[in-house]
């Protein structure tokens, strides 16, 4: 059955922000307009639409040409965003205290067909798109594009967000290295990144990193500390070490913050371990920055806007040429459309024999292993 002309549609950012949320809205609102089509905001991934009583202003909010003009440079999102609003796994307090997960996709699915929202661009990482894939199986016309600074959704070569991240962990990287060698420190550097190493490999390698930890690679401290030992003896009187957020000890666990129902765990803490297991195995002074979420602020670098508009645009190409369940991805030198469903069924890791790690282990990078 041919469905309806699409006439409204409405664009969500969920989950952690990343640099080129508000180029893809540009992009998505500007191209849809061109085709005579309306576009709507979500508040808060979808709490505009679940919650409209917590947004005085509404939740919905119009997106006329005007709403997106200069926005393509700056950081955050104008819809803004959470990362407690699943709507598949809405955590609800019961009376004794305890906190359970409900599913509150059939009354999302009715607010759209309330606010005759006819498709969905939804812009998100694993968890966001993977909601999107579920909104898409019960009938609405969803089109998903890939965001986050951790680099780890499958079938795209790359995701928005990522390129800033690491460039600015990279000029970090740069800066600790005079500071280091004034005080022949050791200085242990903590980035994002969840269960995938990208952020971590990319701007260590690229800041010339001693020692690499990822996920992908549990490590053993007296490797870390042989490799650190051996430069000490060779003259290099310090050392950078780059740990990811995910990164594990052999025969260890991940440091975790914190878990609550309805959220993803809380990762941290894994650069001051590294960081006191290398002074007491070394004797060498060392000290631990962690960078958190700065890797996610600020102004998208040019790669990141460029794929953020190419994104956004392609993104409302699919919704014209009938398409629905699918994530745009990048394939270059263009872009193409995968199903949500492959993109989501497993984190894209950083894969050992990859070229990537090939360099820094010909370059003399310690992992750990
Ligand atoms: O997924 C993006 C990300 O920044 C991860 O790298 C990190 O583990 C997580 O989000 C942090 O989330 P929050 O902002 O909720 O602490």
């Amino acid at each position: 059955m041919k469905r309806p002309a699409i006439e409204r549609i409405a664009i969500n950012t969920g989950g952690g922000d990343a640099p080129g949320l508000n180029a893809v809205i540009r992009a998505t609102v500007v191209a849809a307009t061109q085709r005579g089509w309306e576009c709507y905001g979500i508040r808060d991934g979808y709490n505009g639409l679940l919650e409209p009583k917590r947004f005085p202003d509404g939740g919905l909010i119009p997106l006329p040409k005007s709403a997106v003009r200069g926005i393509t440079h700056l950081g955050g999102t104008i819809l803004g965003t959470t990362n407690k609003g699943n709507p598949l796994k809405w955590p609800v307090k019961k009376g004794d205290g305890t906190v359970v997960e409900t599913d509150r996709s059939d009354e999302l699915m009715k607010a759209f067909r309330k606010n005759r929202i006819d498709a969905l661009v939804a812009i998100g990482g694993d968890g966001s798109l993977s909601i999107a894939n579920a909104l898409a199986q019960k009938g609405l016309r969803v089109v998903g594009v890939p965001k986050t600074i951790d680099n780890d959704l499958d079938e795209t070569v790359i995701t928005f967000g990522f390129d800033t991240a690491v460039s600015f962990a990279t000029s970090c990287i740069d800066r600790l290295h005079s500071t280091a060698e004034a005080h022949q420190r050791v200085m242990v550097v903590e980035v994002m990144g969840r269960y995938a190493g990208w952020i971590a490999l990319n701007s260590g390698i690229s800041g010339t990193a001693d020692v690499i930890l990822i996920p992908e690679i549990p490590y053993d401290i007296a490797s870390v500390s042989r490799k650190i030992d051996a430069r000490t003896k060779s003259g290099a009187k310090f050392s950078i070490v780059v740990v990811a957020e995910g990164a594990v000890p052999k025969g260890g666990a991940r440091s975790v913050i914190s878990k609550e129902v309805g959220r993803a765990e809380r990762l941290g803490g894994i650069g001051e371990i590294v960081a006191k297991e290398i002074q007491e195995a070394t004797g060498k002074e060392t000290r631990c920055v962690v960078l958190g979420h700065l890797l996610r602020g600020g102004s998208p670098t040019t790669f990141d806007r460029l794929i953020s508009l190419r994104f956004g645009a392609a993104a409302i190409r699919a919704l014209e040429a009938g398409q629905s369940g699918v994530m745009v991805a990048l394939d270059p030198p263009t872009v193409r459309y995968v199903p949500l469903a492959a993109a989501t069924h497993r984190m894209k890791v950083v894969p050992l024999d990859c070229d990537t790690i090939l360099t820094a282990r010909d370059l003399g990078t310690c992992f750990g292993d």
